[in-house]
This record gives structure tokens, C-alpha cells and sequence, in this order.
């Protein structure tokens, strides 16, 4: 990838020279994993995910919450892809996981097959990398940053639902809990702000937000009365389990700042959105990243590589998997 191209603008320059000096931490994974066995693999992923994009923008973020689930759940192995058999109940089937959108595995699924289309390449490029680059293009589509992906991740050997327990945040989590969590995963604070951005795009739904707006604690008081309003009409009580909300509810389709400037307004749909700004401790990072687009995009491109370090498999603890829904 050239960075000396007079054409790129400071901004970019920058995302790409920090892509460049997180390579040189992640001793196991490399840019160029794939230059010698499948050296268009990129643009082969990046053509079947523009693809899906054009046929539903729901891609961008049904493919980032997969990659985040997998992450999080013994690392960034692809072992959220597999499919339960009579034998084992995988972790897609954790009920945290079934709100996982078909189209975030369909875009694997039809990349890895471009990929396996390519003679040179067929059987040689994991489904954890493709998830990995699927989700840089899928963002990228959506108007996000771009950013060099570190590749090299092998895929993991076991799927189990009950791995699942624990290891993601559900809505009601504070910010020491948050904070938490993602240390477990070797993520700082500033990257749990930065990441949380992914809900500038993709749905949740009524159910995840419901206690805000109906019940004994109605309404939270740091959710915006019009939002508020809004919301009761989209999820009339009884919580129908089909009806999903956009969370970026200005912005819905583009992968930018506007999620820290609606927590600012207090238009931040989860009460783990609205926390980030109503605790003290992290409002500062907030307002910065609601006042610079450039400040947040580095920060996300830092946060989102060192999420794909996450439990990474090299050697004989993992395989290429020859269909990435079946273990080998
Ligand atoms: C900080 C803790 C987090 C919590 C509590 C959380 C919680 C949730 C919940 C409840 C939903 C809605 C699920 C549904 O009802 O369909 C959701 C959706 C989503 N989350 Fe998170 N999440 C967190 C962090 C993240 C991170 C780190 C990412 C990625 C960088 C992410 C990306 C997404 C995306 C893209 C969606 C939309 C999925 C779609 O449209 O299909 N989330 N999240
Ligand atoms: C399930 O387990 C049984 C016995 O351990 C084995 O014979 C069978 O092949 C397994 N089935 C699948 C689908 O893995
Ligand atoms: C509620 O949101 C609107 C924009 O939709 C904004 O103008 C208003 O200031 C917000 N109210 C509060 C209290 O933040």
C-alpha cells in the first residue's frame, strides 16, 4: 500500500502511519500475509462485500457485530461462523448471539467464496482474515475509515455456545463495567469509547432499550423526551421481537462522528451508549470525538486492530477451514 502518494490527505496519512506502527507490535499478524499464496486476496473480498452492500446497507453493520462477537469470544478465530450440529450447540446459538443479522455471515460467506473461486488461493485464506477485511471494507463503504488490516489469524479448532457466557456486555452496563470487560481483552477505556461508535450504524432491537422508555424505571431520565417519544411509538408495549430501531437515528447509513454528538443530545439509544457521556470520567473523550471526526477516526482505526489481535491462533491451534460454518 503506498503512503507516499501526494494524493492522500493528511487525515488519511495519518490512519495509514498508524496502521503501519501497530504492525510492527503484532508480531504474528502482517499486512502482506497473504502476498505470496493469494496476493489480490483483498481486493477479491472487497469486491464480493461491495456486492452485498449494494443489495442491502445492512452489511455494514451486521458484518462489525460479527466480527466484534467473534473477537470476544476466544478470540478472533471465526468460531462465531460455525453451525451447531446434533452434537454441540455452537455459539452463534447463545442467546446473545441470535440477534447476529444472516446478511453479517451471508457477506463471509459469499467473500470466502470469491476468494475460493481464485485457483491459487482456494483453501489457503481463513475465514477469521475474511471476516477481518470484510469488516474494514464494510466500513469503509459506509463512509468510515480505511485502514490496512493485519492479516494472518487461523481459524479456531471448537464452537461452543457456553464460551459464550460472560464475555459480552449487555445493554445495562456501566462504565466500570464496561471498562471491565473490555480490559479482559487487552482494550483500554479509549478504545471502549471508540469502538462503541460501531452503533453509528446497524439496528437494535425494542427489547435492548425497552426499560428506558416503559416500566418502573421510565423514562431515564438521560434519554432525549423526543427520542423518548419516538421510540414509544416504534416500540408500542408488548415489545414486538421482529421490530429493530437504527441506532444512529440522524445518521443511520454512514459510519461517522454523529454518535458522539447525538450522546451529547442525549440521543444515545442503549443506556450503555447514553453512559459514555453521562459519567464524567469518559464525557471528556465524547465531546472531542463529537468535535472531530479526524480525532475519532484514529482512535477507532487503533481500537479496531488491536480488537483483531484479540485471541488470535497461529500454529496448531488452529486450521483453514474448508467451509467456515464446519469445523474441519
Ligand atoms: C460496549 C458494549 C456494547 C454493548 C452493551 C453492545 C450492545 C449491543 C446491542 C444490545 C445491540 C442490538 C442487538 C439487537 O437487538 O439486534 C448491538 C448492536 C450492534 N453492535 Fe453493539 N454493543 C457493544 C459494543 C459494540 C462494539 C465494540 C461493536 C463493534 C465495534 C458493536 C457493534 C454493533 C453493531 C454494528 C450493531 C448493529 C448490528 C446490526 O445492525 O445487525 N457493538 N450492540
Ligand atoms: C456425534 O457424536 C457421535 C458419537 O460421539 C458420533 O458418532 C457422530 O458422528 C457425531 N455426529 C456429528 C454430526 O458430529
Ligand atoms: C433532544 O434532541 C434534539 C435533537 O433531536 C436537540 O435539539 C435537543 O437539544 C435535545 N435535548 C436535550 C435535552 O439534549
Amino acid at each position: 500500500m503506498a503512503t507516499g502518494s501526494s494524493s492522500v490527505s493528511p487525515a488519511a496519512a495519518a490512519l495509514l502511519v498508524l496502521a503501519a506502527s501497530a504492525t510492527v507490535c503484532a508480531a504474528q499478524l502482517r499486512r502482506d500475509h497473504y502476498a505470496g499464496v493469494c496476493p489480490d486476496v483483498e481486493s477479491i473480498v472487497r469486491g464480493a462485500v461491495a456486492k452485498k452492500y449494494r443489495e442491502t446497507f445492512i452489511t455494514v453493520g451486521a458484518t462489525l457485530h460479527l466480527f466484534f462477537h467473534d473477537c470476544f469470544v476466544t478470540g478472533c478465530d471465526a468460531s462465531v461462523l460455525v453451525a451447531s450440529t446434533p452434537n454441540n450447540t455452537a455459539e452463534k446459538d447463545h442467546p446473545v448471539n441470535l440477534a447476529l443479522a444472516g446478511d453479517g455471515f451471508d457477506t463471509v460467506i459469499r467473500a470466502r467464496a470469491a476468494v475460493d473461486a481464485v485457483p491459487r488461493c482456494r483453501g489457503r485464506v481463513s475465514c477469521a482474515d475474511v471476516l477481518a477485511m470484510a469488516t474494514r471494507d464494510a466500513i469503509a463503504l459506509a463512509g468510515g475509515p480505511s485502514y490496512a488490516v493485519e492479516l494472518g489469524r487461523l481459524d479456531g479448532l471448537s464452537s461452543t455456545a457456553s464460551s459464550v457466557d460472560g464475555k459480552l456486555a449487555p445493554p445495562s452496563f456501566n462504565l466500570d463495567q464496561l471498562t471491565a470487560l473490555f480490559a479482559t481483552n487487552g482494550l483500554s477505556r479509549t478504545d471502549m469509547i471508540a469502538l462503541s461508535a460501531g452503533h453509528t450504524v446497524g439496528f437494535a432491537h425494542c427489547s435492548t432499550f425497552a426499560g428506558r422508555i416503559q416500566g418502573a424505571a421510565a423514562p431515564d431520565p438521560t434519554l432525549n423526551r423526543s427520542l423518548a417519544a419516538r421510540l414509544r411509538e416504534w416500540c408500542p408495549a408488548g415489545v414486538d421481537p421482529r421490530i429493530a430501531v437504527t441506532m444512529d437515528v440522524v445518521t443511520p447509513r454512514v459510519f461517522d462522528n454523529q454518535y458522539f454528538k447525538n450522546l451529547q443530545d442525549g440521543m444515545g439509544l442503549l443506556a450503555s451508549d447514553q453512559v459514555l457521556y453521562t459519567d464524567p470520567r469518559s464525557r471528556p473523550t465524547v465531546d472531542a470525538w463529537a468535535k472531530s471526526s479526524v480525532a475519532f477516526s484514529q482512535a477507532f482505526v487503533t481500537a479496531i486492530t488491536k480488537m483483531g489481535r484479540i485471541g488470535v491462533k497461529t500454529g496448531a491451534q488452529g486450521n483453514i477451514r474448508r467451509n467456515c460454518a464446519v469445523l474441519n
